[in-house]
């Protein structure tokens, strides 16, 4: 079988992994593991795409440098991956060497096919902040409906597009100023001489979903295909192009290369071939995606293979949205769940075999009910599944299985041909057939289970043959059953292949039984899901409810700043303190580990800090207006930590993280390579 490189969208650098990603970076996940099962040579290649003006703007509203936030969030995404079992062969950054020289290489075959153009745009510039405005950050009145506050590029109001510069009223959501219209000479390349070759290849069969196919043939291929502006004049955060000095790749541009430069450092990393990677016939490339960003990955995306002479996608796997409880996610209603959040209060298995029941192979956005998600994790997971260990294990632990495998009345083959029919929905991304498939055999083992009733046996002295013989079928079809769910749950496999003393990473295992094996004590494989935590879950999601009272202000010298920025920076600077006076302050370094909204109050965020090691501070900092509680977790910051702690009405405030700023606030942060606890001197 040919080789199997296969990649999820790299997420963007500028924020959390949240349960949305997960419904991508889970589905990836169980294609490439059922793979692995089979002996295939597959590998899952991820990394975070790192450039473009949001980052950039990040880094400098943190006061740091794009390379410190980006290295921090691809940190923090790849502790979330592996949180979620999300196993990827090789994690990397769009910020690279390999993708900086890969982009070179790309672009010159462009330009040696003739086809890249330049052409003058016009677009909004910010005089204040010195740099043109992507459509997200400008805000003004809908053109169409009038509809006030809306961005550059649709209206949230009547649902019409158009360009920033038709904004009325137009204003940068950088600065408030009103941007001016400029124009600058950008870079675009040709896609239109692919169309002939893209008309062909999007309509292969099994390429893509039928649907997306249906959709590129109707709204893009029918006609002449734009030419795509892939550059930004400075200031932007990317790789300047080589042969237009002051210009940049637009973040779209690098993105998708990100792909191929990760699977070159997982190449150099593990002695393997590049060419045989990506430059073989011999390789399929399986991209799966959101039905966000179909046009990148099936027009442009193949266009720019092709004229570089890389393997072009066998196969673009696009999934459709989630929402949660019917609806769009949404922090009010505590349904914007970051994956750090959920890992807080619930299993990481839970979600992977509810999302693995949800997706199928077509593009239908998917629903995360929540009160389901319990109900169906606690009757088929661990009603079904695992209660058909806990139910049989007891009675063999320390006699073993029978040493010829006993007559089951065919349950066991029978389980072991549907393997087949599973390994195809793994195979087809059909998860929600190939847990249906194994929760009805699921089904069958228990009926066995409750015909026999081993735990009846077992108080029969003369029946002890009988009760291992029982247990050993039961035990044995759990295998196959956990076996054919290691996809999706791969704890839940290595847990059983502790308990049962056998491998567990093979689909073939299924086709052939246990037998003559000890048993080892039953521990517990899998916990019922309590509604409360849920409750807790999404409580702990929801920003807590601001109270509207004037005055409900609280201190804010938490954050180290008064409430009037501008009168602090006016400050005459204090006095002259010695190096004595300085010294009785204990600076240290912290790790900002929660935050949270504080009802209530204006502008205070709840942090939980970690000077290191168990040390733990709660502090109430004044940054409420400037952070989002999301965006701190995981940060370094400096803390005062001998701060006399304050009682506030909100609870007690145990250190100060220290901030700049007159009318924004800035928390300060150590350099790269400082750890919780340290001293700063
Ligand atoms: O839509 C997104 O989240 C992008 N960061 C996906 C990039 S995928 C690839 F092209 F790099
Ligand atoms: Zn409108």
């Amino acid at each position: 079988m040919k080789r199997l490189l296969i990649t999820s969208a790299l997420p963007y650098a500028n924020g959390h992994i949240h349960l949305g990603h997960l419904v991508e970076y889970t589905q990836t996940d169980i294609f490439a593991r059922y793979w692995r099962m089979t002996g295939r040579r597959a590998i899952y290649l991820c990394a975070d795409d790192t450039h473009g003006t949001a980052i950039m703007i990040r880094a400098r509203q943190e006061g740091r440098s794009e390379v410190d936030v980006i290295a921090d969030m691809n940190a923090a995404h790849q502790r979330d991956f592996a949180a979620f079992q999300i196993r990827v062969d090789h994690y990397g950054s769009t910020n690279s060497p390999a993708n900086r020289a890969l982009c070179h290489e790309i672009w010159a075959s462009l330009r040696e096919r003739g086809r890249v153009t330049t052409k003058d745009v016009t677009q909004l510039f910010d005089p204040k902040e010195g740099m043109f405005l992507a459509d997200r950050f400008v805000k003004g009145t809908c053109p169409k409906c009038a509809a006030p506050d809306q961005y550059g590029d649709s209206c949230d109001k009547c649902g019409s597009t158009y360009a920033a510069t038709d904004l009325v009223e137009p204003r940068s959501a950088l600065t408030g100023v009103r941007p001016e219209v400029r124009s600058a000479q950008h870079l675009m390349v040709a896609i239109e001489p692919e169309r002939p070759f893209l008309a062909t290849w999007t309509q292969a069969e099994g390429r893509m979903p039928k649907e997306i196919a249906n959709y590129l043939a109707g709204h893009f291929l029918s006609e002449p295909l734009r030419d795509w502006d892939v550059s930004r004049p400075a200031p932007y955060f990317g790789f300047e192009i080589p042969d237009a000095p002051g210009n940049y790749w637009y973040v779209w541009f690098d993105a998708p290369i990100g792909y191929i430069a990760t699977s070159k450092e997982w190449c150099d990393r593990e002695g393997e071939s590049f060419d045989d990677w990506w430059r073989s016939e011999e390789t399929e490339i399986v991209h799966v995606i959101g039905k966000d960003i179909v046009y990148f990955h099936t027009l442009f995306w193949p266009a720019m293979l092709r004229s570089a002479g890389f393997t072009l996608p066998s196969r673009v796997q696009v999934h459709g949205f989630l929402t949660v409880n019917g609806e769009k996610m949404s922090k009010s209603k505590g349904t914007f769940v970051l994956a750090s959040t959920y890992l807080k209060h619930l299993d990481p298995a839970y979600l992977r075999y509810y999302y693995a029941s949800k997706l199928s192979s077509k593009v239908d956005d998917i629903d995360l009910n929540l009160e389901e998600l319990v109900n169906k994790v606690n009757a088929e997971l661990v009603n079904k599944v695992v209660n058909l260990a806990s139910r049989s294990s007891r009675f063999v632990a320390g006699v073993g299985l029978s040493p010829v495998y006993p007559d089951d009345g065919g349950l066991f083959a029978a389980a072991a041909a549907e393997g087949d029919a599973i390994g195809a929905a793994y195979a087809a991304f059909d998860f929600a057939r190939a847990t249906r498939l194994i929760i009805a055999l699921a089904d069958r083992a228990n009926e066995y289970v409750d015909r026999m009733q081993p735990w009846a046996l077992a108080k029969q002295p003369d029946k002890k043959a009988e009760v291992q013989a029982v247990c050993t079928v039961a035990l044995n079809l759990f295998r196959q059953i956990v076996l054919y769910l290691a996809p999706v749950l791969p704890k839940l496999a290595d847990d059983v292949a502790r308990l049962l003393g056998c491998p567990m990473d093979r689909w073939a295992h299924a086709k052939t039984p246990l037998v003559g094996t000890p048993v080892s004590a039953y521990e517990h494989l899998m916990k019922r899901v309590e509604p409360a935590a849920v409750e807790r879950m999404v409580a702990e999601s929801r920003p807590a409810e601001e109270a509207a009272t004037a005055g409900a202000a609280a201190p804010s010298g938490a954050a180290g700043v008064e409430d009037d920025g501008a009168a602090l920076a006016k400050e005459p600077l204090a006095p002259e303190c010695t190096i004595d006076d300085f010294s009785k302050i204990d600076l240290r370094v912290a790790r900002i580990l929660t935050a949270e909204h504080v009802p209530e109050a204006k502008k205070l965020l709840k942090l939980t800090v970690s000077l290191g090691g168990e040390a733990r501070r709660t502090v109430f900092a004044g940054i409420k207006a400037h952070y989002k509680p999301e965006d701190l977790v995981g940060r370094l910051v400096i803390v005062c930590a001998n701060l006399a702690p304050r009682k506030m009405k909100f609870g007690l405030s145990e250190g100060m993280v220290l901030a700049a700023g007159d009318d924004t606030v800035h928390v300060l942060s150590p350099d790269s390579g400082a750890k919780p606890g340290m001293r700063v001197h």
